[in-house]
């Protein structure tokens, strides 16, 4: 069972409700947390300002076929974010196939055959990109096929677009007229909202750190236990030995990793094209500001108890931990900051100065943008330029409840499953953004600075910590060590064609070469195999030959085991006056991509999701529409057909 810890939990819904005293749910159906977050955002704001009774439910902890005994004075929202190609989410596959199925069924004992949601009082919004083609698919549907059957909707459904960088401005601007809509339709009177505390936070004087039953970043108990055993997945990481890590760029300043994960003995396995998961720490130096500010610095090894302080409430870490490793291994505490967050914390403010201008910055959005956002603050820095005093009133309950649980980051696999089953390379760009006009004005991405750490002590590099990346290493029994990195894999669509002597073409800049790595390595070990392997053509893209040319030997070999039938065509975007893309090539290639695509190549796009893998889509449809003589229109359709057959595959991120 994976989700072990769930085990003995009743799954009825209205059971649930009854017996914890809710009359509201907030069911998220989220991938990367943030969902989840706003799930959790609108249980509290509903429970503080309308003294809803409230609950929030992972989708995959419940069944559905008894929302049609659903009573019509409570209230269900689903906060549902859509993932990749207009897919759900992994916790909400089931909902969703159940309630847009054709004959959906219920059997909580409805009379209405037609309408059997009739009671169902609902809210929705929705999390998604407008970059991807379809663009909020999930609440959309789930919106339609709810409405379909009957169910009562109190308020438009919503809908927060990450792709336009607006979804929490979206979500504030969506959920104050909501409130009121709802507050009318179910009587329900706003009051001054009191910050109550979810979480009990207990300091335990009478446990210590270093003993066995401490939680100091092991996830779950088979970890703290050392019994560590799959299956491994998103609620249980294998911890995995690096068994190799280098730096792929040749030039100062800007690094990628590549990193070989082995995982030979564990029970995991992978298929070329699959993604793995890569559960990160945070860095030291945030750790460190985090306590200070708060005034926890003394007190960082602490035990403390977490307790939900009522049934539904769940901790979102395994206690009894420290602050520190509550803080270091599971809250996102260097993730972007709410206004909404920022305008809680004003009631516990060191001072009335500091009280005032964080009621402002929570109210004025523009202001809060050229403070806060615009700077990529994190909470920590937010607090420690409002007031240097501690903040020491700020309940550690407040921070848990408003402070994203960290997540696990997945990365596009770049080695083949038939050539290298127990060794998974991830190859991945370092990512920093500078914030001109900002002190400090180098903002660092959490995990693959981590990873960049584990590659510097590993290699006992002189200076192996140049960033104030410090990993608190506690315990014997703890793998977090520097040389071991936990991790899962997840399955992807983006697959080769079953049959190797099918033509592909693949488009994959920068780092979006990854997966195609994997590709083209699976493919010369077939040919050297002596398979037939079809031609496998790569449009790659990069700054200079001379700085950051992925994998340039490696193709070198490649070439030599699949002869005329691998191409490589290079795109350098900083080598000449003009830049050069990858579109550029493809377009350039026209004659070649269209025989390819008549004799049924699929076409495979890795990379930058908000520009380049729109931008090589459109050069796509321009390709076939000028060599088959089409209007734009019907080329513009092709792909689109292309894409719904799985001939056109993306694995894309923005
Ligand atoms: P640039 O940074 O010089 O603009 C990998 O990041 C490569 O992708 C780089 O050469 C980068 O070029 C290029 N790139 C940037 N924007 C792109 C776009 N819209 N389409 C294709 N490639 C792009």
């Amino acid at each position: 069972n994976a989700n072990g810890a769930k085990a003995g939990r009743t799954r009825n819904i209205l059971e649930k409700m009854d017996e914890s005293g809710k009359n509201a749910v907030v069911f998220y159906g989220s991938q990367t947390g943030t969902a989840e977050d706003y799930a959790s955002r609108l249980a509290k704001e509903g429970s503080s300002r309308f003294g809803l009774k409230t609950m929030v439910a992972d989708l995959e902890d419940y069944d559905y076929e008894n929302l049609d005994a659903f009573p019509d004075d409570k209230l269900a929202i689903f906060v549902l974010a859509t993932y990749g190609e207009g897919e759900p989410t992994d916790n909400a596959v089931d909902f969703f196939e159940f309630i847009t199925g054709d004959d959906v069924s219920f059997n909580g004992g409805s009379a209405a055959e037609d309408r059997p949601l009739a009671n169902l009082k609902y809210i929705a919004f929705g999390l998604g990109n407008n970059t991807y083609e379809h663009y909020q698919a999930l609440v959309r549907k789930v919106d339609a096929a709810l409405t379909k059957l009957g169910a009562q909707r109190i308020s438009a459904a919503g809908e927060g677009d990450d792709g336009a960088g607006t979804m929490e401005e979206d979500f504030l601007a969506w959920k104050e007229p909501m409130w009121t809509e709802l507050a009318a339709k179910m009587h329900l009177e706003e009051r001054e909202a009191v910050y109550e505390p979810t979480f009990g936070v207990a300091e335990r004087d009478d446990l210590s750190a270093d003993t066995n039953d401490v939680y100091v970043g092991e996830p779950n108990k088979n970890h703290l236990e050392g019994k560590s055993k799959g299956p491994y997945n998103s609620h249980n990481p294998y911890i995995a030995p690096i068994a190799e890590s280098r730096e792929v760029f040749t030039v100062k300043g800007r690094n990628c990793l590549h990193l070989e994960i082995d995982v030979s003995a564990s029970n995991l396995t992978y298929q070329t094209g699959d993604h793995i998961a890569v559960w990160p720490t945070n860095a030291g130096r945030e750790v460190d500001r985090f306590l200070n500010i708060l005034g926890l610095s003394d007190r960082r090894h602490m035990v403390i108890s977490v307790k939900g302080l009522d049934s539904t409430a769940r901790v979102p870490f395994p206690t009894p931990t420290t602050y520190d490793a509550a803080i270091r291994y599971h809250m996102e505490i260097c993730g972007p900051v709410s206004r909404q967050f920022v305008a809680a914390l004003a009631a516990f403010a060191p001072d009335e100065a500091s009280k005032n201008e964080m009621a402002r910055l929570g109210e004025d959005k523009d202001y809060f943008r050229e403070k806060v956002s615009n700077q990529y603050l994190n909470i920590a820095q937010v607090l420690e330029r409002v007031s240097e005093a501690k903040w020491a009133n700020v309940p550690f309950s407040i921070m848990i409840e408003s402070i994203q649980k960290l997540q696990p980051r997945y990365y596009s696999i770049s080695s083949s499953s038939l050539v290298q089953k127990s060794k998974i390379s991830i190859t991945a760009v370092v990512e920093e953004i500078r914030v001109p006009g900002s002190k400090p004005n180098i903002v660092k991405g959490v995990t693959t600075n981590y990873l960049l750490a584990l590659k510097q002590k590993q290699h006992g590099d002189a200076d192996p910590d140049p960033h104030g990346l410090t990993y608190a290493i506690t315990g014997p029994r703890n793998k977090y060590d520097g040389c071991h990195v936990p991790v899962h894999v997840r399955h992807s669509n983006f697959k080769l064609p079953s049959d190797p002597s099918k033509p592909i073409i693949m488009v994959g800049p920068g780092s979006g070469v990854a997966p195609f790595r994997g590709f083209i390595q699976e493919r010369a070990a077939q040919a050297k195999a002596g398979e037939k392997v079809g031609k496998t053509i790569l449009f790659y893209g990069c700054r200079k030959p001379s700085e950051d040319f992925l994998y340039r030997d490696e193709w070198e070999v490649y070439k030599q085991a699949l002869g005329e039938s691998f191409e490589l065509f290079t795109a350098f975007s900083r080598e000449t006056d003009q830049k050069v893309y990858v579109q550029h090539r493809l377009s350039e290639q026209a004659a070649l991509v269209d025989e390819l695509l008549q004799k049924k190549a699929n076409f495979y796009v890795c990379g930058d999701a908000s520009n380049m893998a729109r931008e090589v889509s459109i050069v796509l449809g321009q390709i076939i529409s000028s060599r088959r003589g089409l209007s734009a229109e019907k080329g513009e359709e092709l792909v689109k057909s292309m894409r719904s057959s799985n001939q056109y595959q993306e694995d894309v991120w923005s």
